[in-house]
């Protein structure tokens, strides 16, 4: 896929080797930091929704919660918080999934959705889909109807993407990287 977004593709930092030689970590750090490419990132993360009702963002701990927080604010809908477990202090509902080494879990609180909301899920990175599958099924449990689950970057070779493709669920990436 062509990466329409050189500006973002740009102010994203790659680091060699990390977390373990052979892996490319894509840092955003360095797009949060730069004031133009983080405006762009998020505007260009809801065009597609401005105008349409979106009753709440549903942001993937952690970095999921700073893009998600932003794009709340900018389609004026409400923000809710999916967390690795045993963060959130009110009843939850958890899910277990799946990561490159064994097993973790997240969290929502029971009463963060009303069936039936509009929901877009906004995390900053889709890799093999593991997380974002589980933020979905959580959600579709407690009745959210998904519109999207957003992401500034996509690693297409780890098929996430399809992943959420093949639930049903619209998928919005942002730029593109090949090999990871
Ligand atoms: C990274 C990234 C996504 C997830 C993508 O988060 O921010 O949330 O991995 O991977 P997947 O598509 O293969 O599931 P990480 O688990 O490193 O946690 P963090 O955001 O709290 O740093
Ligand atoms: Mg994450």
């Amino acid at each position: 896929m062509e990466n329409r977004y050189r500006d973002l593709v740009s102010s994203i930092r790659a680091i060699p080797d990390y977390p373990k030689p052979g892996i490319v970590f894509r840092d955003i750090t360095t797009l949060l930091g730069d004031p133009r490419a983080f405006r762009r990132a998020v505007d260009d993360l809801v065009h597609p929704y401005a105008g349409t009702k979106i009753d709440k963002i549903a942001g993937i701990e952690a970095r999921g919660f700073i893009l998600g927080g932003a794009v709340a604010h900018q389609l004026s809908a409400g923000f809710v918080p999916i967390r690795k477990k045993g963060k959130l202090p009110h009843d939850t509902v958890r899910i277990a999934y799946s990561l490159e080494y064994g097993v973790d879990e997240m969290e929502m609180h029971r009463d963060a959705i009303t069936p039936g909301e509009k929901v877009i899920v906004v995390d900053d990175l889709i890799a093999t889909g593991g997380t974002a599958e589980a933020a979905c099924k959580l959600l579709t449990q407690m009745g959210a109807d998904i519109v999207a689950a957003c992401f500034v970057i996509d690693l297409p070779e780890l098929g996430g993407r399809k992943k959420l493709e093949d639930m049903g669920i619209d998928v919005r990436t942002l730029v593109s990287f090949e090999g990871h």
